[in-house]
């Protein structure tokens, strides 16, 4: 600081005598040859393979110039379409309706509980906590709902990873992924919204958390993390979730995935479409959660259903040949798709 102190006061007075040039050219010459022991152009390779990496994870940049964090085990690209947070906002945020849960008159006690399933670099949790604030500012914080946000993560690399490089990463330009990353929780100045972080692996840690209003279901696909994308787990967050109504957000659209939804219990609709993908997918615990939903989601119907009887995913595939017959009752008798249409949508 010294330094370039110094050198934008000698600048200004060689304005000032009309000698720039000169010196200029003078300091050029003498900056270089005092820099000669620390080059001021370090070898761009090892730059890159030093700063870009940790763990399974790197720094991805899309043809579109905006950045997200890729596993190069499976080479997945966290929110590969958009903008990570245009993709968090429109697909999480948005289509909860967040801002009116936020606002919704209920009694201080009655917190609204979000899950982010799924930490990755933060940015749908990020996204949460800016719409928190917005409304804060916007409201203010009197008329507000308290918010609990819970992450489930089991490696911290990729945040780490991020924040390393948050110039990158602009959801990152606040404190409190910072604070997560090192005490695992942090609180809003109003105290109406406290985030924590559940590290581990999300299978153990269903039954310890809060019962969820609100789920963003976010891990990598069913290729790289089938575990996650079971009838079996989801039958257990639908119990978790039983004394709710309680909404599960998530960016697949698969045929595999709705009908493991649907096997569990869930009322599944198709959410907003994003990037390429012409739909995404909301699953409710309650029979009436689409109707009652400020958008009106579209729930699956019997279109959904002939396709599903035609494809390839129609069974998990782990399920034993004997029991198809009691699956294929269950998803024809689900009752999304034998009560009346008119009193579910
Ligand atoms: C697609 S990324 C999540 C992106 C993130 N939601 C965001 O907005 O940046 C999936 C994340 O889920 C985590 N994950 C996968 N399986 C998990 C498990 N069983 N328990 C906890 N975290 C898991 C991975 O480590 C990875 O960070």
């Amino acid at each position: 600081m010294s330094f370039y102190h110094r050198l934008m006061r000698e600048i200004r007075e060689s304005i000032l005598r009309d000698d720039f040039l000169s010196y200029y050219e003078t300091q050029r010459l003498e900056l270089t040859r005092t820099d000669q022991d620390n080059p001021h152009r370090p070898p761009k390779k090892a730059r890159t393979v030093q700063h870009s990496r940790l763990g399974d994870y790197e720094i991805h940049k899309s043809p579109h110039g905006f950045f997200s964090i890729r596993q190069i085990s499976s080479g997945e690209v966290m929110h590969s379409v958009n903008a990570p947070s245009d993709e968090a906002n429109k697909l999480y945020v948005e289509q909860s309706c967040l801002p009116a849960r936020l606002l919704e008159q209920k009694t201080l006690a009655d917190q609204l509980v979000i899950w982010d399933v799924g930490l990755g670099a933060a940015s749908n949790a990020m996204a949460a906590i800016y719409c928190f604030e917005k409304c804060c500012v916007e409201e203010g914080e009197n008329t507000l709902r308290p918010l609990r946000l819970v992450s489930f993560e089991w490696d911290l690399d990729p945040l780490a990873l991020a924040a390393k490089h948050a110039s990158r990463f602009p959801h990152l330009r606040h404190r409190a992924p910072f604070k997560i990353l090192q005490d695992g929780r942090w609180q809003h100045e109003s105290s109406l919204l406290q985030w924590e972080l559940l590290q581990g692996n999300f299978r153990g840690l269903i039954d310890s958390a809060p019962v969820p209003d609100l789920i963003f279901y976010d891990p990598f696909s069913a290729k790289t993390n089938d575990a996650l994308w079971t009838g079996e787990i989801f039958a257990r967050l639908f119990e978790r979730c039983r004394t709710k109504s309680a909404e599960l957000y998530t960016y697949s659209a698969s045929t595999a995935v709705r009908v493991a939804l649907l096997s569990a219990g869930f009322f599944v609709a198709a959410g907003v479409g994003t990037g390429p993908k012409s739909d995404t997918t909301i699953a409710f615990t309650r029979a009436n959660g689409a109707k009652d939903h400020p958008l009106s989601p579209r729930l699956l119907g019997q279109e959904w259903l002939m396709r599903w009887r035609r494809s390839d995913a129609k069974f998990p595939t782990a399920l034993a040949n004997k029991a198809r017959a009691n699956f294929e009752n269950l998803i024809e008798s689900h009752r999304q798709f034998t009560d009346d249409s008119r009193k579910l949508c």
